[in-house]
């Protein structure tokens, strides 16, 4: 541990004194902003009484003053395109960013905990690709820095990490936080239709967005399983650490197989604690890909686009987290949950906990992780073909746990699920059946790891 942990723990942050209104600024007015504004004007005096002085938003910063001017929830709050100045003013405690993307909001948000105000953001690719920055800015001006509604919307999963298990040892946590790949997966296995025509629907629907590539290459997903697995380890890992494949490569077929071994596939984000034989850490992974879950797990009856954390701890043992991780309101509600902390802090004094990565573990490659695989190949339909291809698993020090085939004329479907194994080897056995004169096509790998 740092001395700046300890100096800023145990420093005096003195409070503005119950009673005293808290001055807000909020910085983007799209569906969660206007959420945001709405229910602190329908919850306002409840507020006052948990905060113990009210909340004033003086302030909302947008890039088209014309377009949001006259709208409800604005009234005699002053609107502006210049953030830059709302942010510096004496009278704004607390900055809400809710703009999105990375580098504006980036600077916008260390100016701010520069300037001493106590920061709320949703924005999940911010925080987890400078984490640390924004992080140490908050802790050199003794102020809040509070992220909730960046995992998993209105799921308290960041405030159970940060608080409720700060004094447990969490050693896995997988969850499923993308709800445009989950409503796309569990349309593909309830309807049997394909990928495209599910993603098709979801953009019907109006849960994936015009670009979907955040979302279905799992980018989304890996923001949370970095900012998951730093909370949850006390160490960081950033986006660029997390192994990242999305959903665009499951196929009706996949999900046939899936259901016919009791399996369904999930998008999971999972984060892991290693360990050596003697119980020692040796590191963490995180990683996002697609997953065959059992029926049985709780994980596997998350349907259309609900999230779900599943955390693994020591002394609190199994935990499932469930609900609405993506919408205006319900994001909203994670940000004025941190609007209250942040709040209380400025009236009566004090400091919300901050990060703190003291564990400082290394990020495990991927090729080190070991699970276990469900490999689905074409082959030709010769005597001799499944001891050859097995014989590709064996000498690779890979045990298989299951085989099944189904015969089409000439050629065969092959199923091997293989027992535990690392990555790095397992690509190696890809590769070897990919040349392999009798494998037409190795059609999908998926990894069985809830
Ligand atoms: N687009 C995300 C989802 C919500 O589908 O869950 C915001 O992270």
């Amino acid at each position: 541990m740092t001395a700046a942990h300890v100096e800023n723990r145990n420093g005096n942050f003195p409070g503005k004194g119950i009673g005293e209104a808290v001055g807000v600024a909020i910085l983007g007015k799209g569906t969660v902003g206007s959420e945001v504004l709405r229910l602190i004007g329908e919850f306002s005096d409840n507020l006052e009484h948990r905060i113990g002085g009210r909340i004033e938003v003086r302030g909302v910063a947008v890039s088209d003053v014309t377009k949001h001017a006259g709208a409800p929830g604005l009234e005699g709050i002053e609107l502006t395109d210049d953030a830059r100045s709302l942010i510096s003013r004496d009278d704004i405690d607390i900055v809400v960013e809710l703009i999105g993307g990375i580098d504006y909001p980036r600077e916008l948000v260390l100016q701010a905990l520069k300037n001493g105000k106590s920061v709320v953001t949703a924005n999940k690719a911010l925080v987890a690709a400078h984490a640390d920055e924004l992080s140490t800015a908050a802790n050199e001006a003794g102020v809040d820095l509070y992220y909730e509604a960046a995992v998993a919307a209105a799921i308290p999963v960041v405030g159970m990490l940060r608080r409720s298990l700060a004094g447990d040892q969490v050693q896995r946590i997988s969850g499923i936080v993308n709800g445009t790949t989950n409503f796309i997966l569990d349309a593909m296995t309830t309807t049997g239709m394909g990928y495209d025509e599910a993603l098709a629907e979801a953009t019907r629907l109006g849960y994936a967005e015009a670009d979907p590539t955040a979302d279905v290459e799992g980018h989304d997903a890996a923001s949370k399983a970095a900012i998951l697995a730093s909370m949850g380890f006390h160490t960081r890992v950033n986006f660029a650490d997390v192994y990242c494949e999305g959903i665009t490569k499951i196929t009706a077929d996949d999900i046939n197989a899936a259901t016919e071994s009791g399996h369904t596939i999930k998008l999971l984000a999972i984060c892991e604690r290693l360990v050596d034989a003697a119980g020692n850490t040796t590191g963490v992974n995180a990683r996002v890909h697609p997953t065959l879950v059992p029926n049985e797990h709780p994980l596997a009856s998350v349907d259309k686009s609900y999230n779900a954390i599943f955390v693994e701890a020591e002394a609190a043992g199994r935990l499932m987290f469930y609900g609405n991780g993506a919408g205006g309101a319900p994001t909203a509600s994670a940000v004025l949950g941190d609007l209250v902390g942040a709040a209380r802090n400025k009236v009566h004094g004090g400091r919300a906990p901050a990060d703190n990565p003291y564990a400082d573990y290394p990020v495990v490659d991927f090729g080190e992780v070991t699970s276990r695989y469900h490999i689905n190949m074409t082959v030709n339909d010769r005597v001799g073909v499944l001891s050859d291809l097995a014989r590709t698993f064996a000498e690779a020090g890979v045990s298989l746990s299951a085989v099944r085939q189904e015969e089409s004329g000439k050629e065969a479907h092959l199923i091997v699920v293989t027992h535990s194994a690392s990555e790095k080897n397992l690509r190696g056995i890809v590769d070897k059946l990919s040349e392999h004169e009798d494998v037409r096509a190795v059609n999908s790998v998926i990894r069985l790891d809830a």
